[in-house]
């Protein structure tokens, strides 16, 4: 399975989603391969020191001339493996228009490697560019985090149309798996309604387990760890497995 997690709209969960979701599945015992492609590199950072990055997924999209082994990292966290995101990145695109794989270099470099993972979860920058749509092209299902707040819903029109067109055009088999309500307050007024709206518009593909905003979440990664080493009892460690659970149930 190979899980895409995507909104244009920045500051969503998207990378908090990819690192904790990623452990959850490794800490079950499935062999996972975090992808990080934006050029941001939090989800990189999150597991990994820059100084041992040679390669990065500009390379592996790029080029061919890397061993696998370069590319793939392991983390602490055994099951878990990751290819690390670089700036160099950000120039992927301007290298990308005009080629005529340009959409499916991901889908194509996964071919040969996928069978060695049970999930596969690529990180994506907050763009509707290129890479994002490598990363539907070559993906199984799509997860979309929404921020219980009040322009929470702003864009997902094009989200939503990009999806489709990806699906009519180049990834039939591309499956909305859920839309993630994240950062969470269930507190205010407004960010619950703002999670009812969602709910309406979303119905059913709202997952059930939803993500609170937790101090705890927004520090593990300075550690270099996920929630469930960094904070084991804590409310974003429960959900983000109950999430994995979630998923594991619907497959
Ligand atoms: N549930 C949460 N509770 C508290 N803070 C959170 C939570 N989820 C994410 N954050 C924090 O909010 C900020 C944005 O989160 P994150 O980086 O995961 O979003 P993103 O969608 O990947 O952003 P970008 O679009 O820039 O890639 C980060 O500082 C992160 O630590
Ligand atoms: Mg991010």
């Amino acid at each position: 399975m190979i899980i895409t997690i995507a909104n244009q709209k920045g500051g969503v969960g998207k990378t908090t989603t990819c690192i904790n979701l990623s452990a959850a599945f490794a800490f079950l015992g499935y062999k996972t391969l975090l992808i990080d492609m934006d050029p941001q590199t939090n989800a990189t950072l999150s597991y990994i020191d820059p100084e041992k990055i040679k390669y990065s997924t500009f390379d592996f999209l790029q080029s061919n001339e890397y061993e696998l082994q370069d590319i793939i990292h392991k983390t602490n966290i055994i099951n878990l493996s990751i290819i690390p995101s670089s700036i160099s990145l950000a120039k992927l695109e301007s290298k990308l228009i005009g080629e005529i794989d340009s959409h499916f270099r991901l889908k194509d470099k996964l071919d040969s490697i996928k069978y060695n993972y049970d999930f596969i979860i690529i990180d994506t920058p907050p763009t509707l560019g290129l890479i994002t749509i490598n990363s539907f092209v070559a993906a199984t299902h799509l997860i979309i985090p929404i921020q219980a707040s009040y322009f929470a819903l702003e864009g997902t029109d094009d989200l939503l149309e990009t999806f489709d067109r990806i699906r009519i055009r180049s990834n039939p088999d591309l499956a909305l798996l859920g839309v993630l309500i994240t950062l969470y307050d269930k507190r205010t007024i407004m960010a619950r309604d703002s999670k009812k709206h969602i709910e309406k518009i979303f119905e059913n593909k709202v997952f059930k387990t939803k993500i609170s905003k937790s101090v705890r979440l927004e520090e593990s990664p300075a550690y270099k760890e996920s929630i469930f080493t960094f904070a084991p009892t804590s409310s974003g460690a429960f959900e983000y497995k109950n999430l994995s659970e979630e998923i594991l149930k619907n497959v």
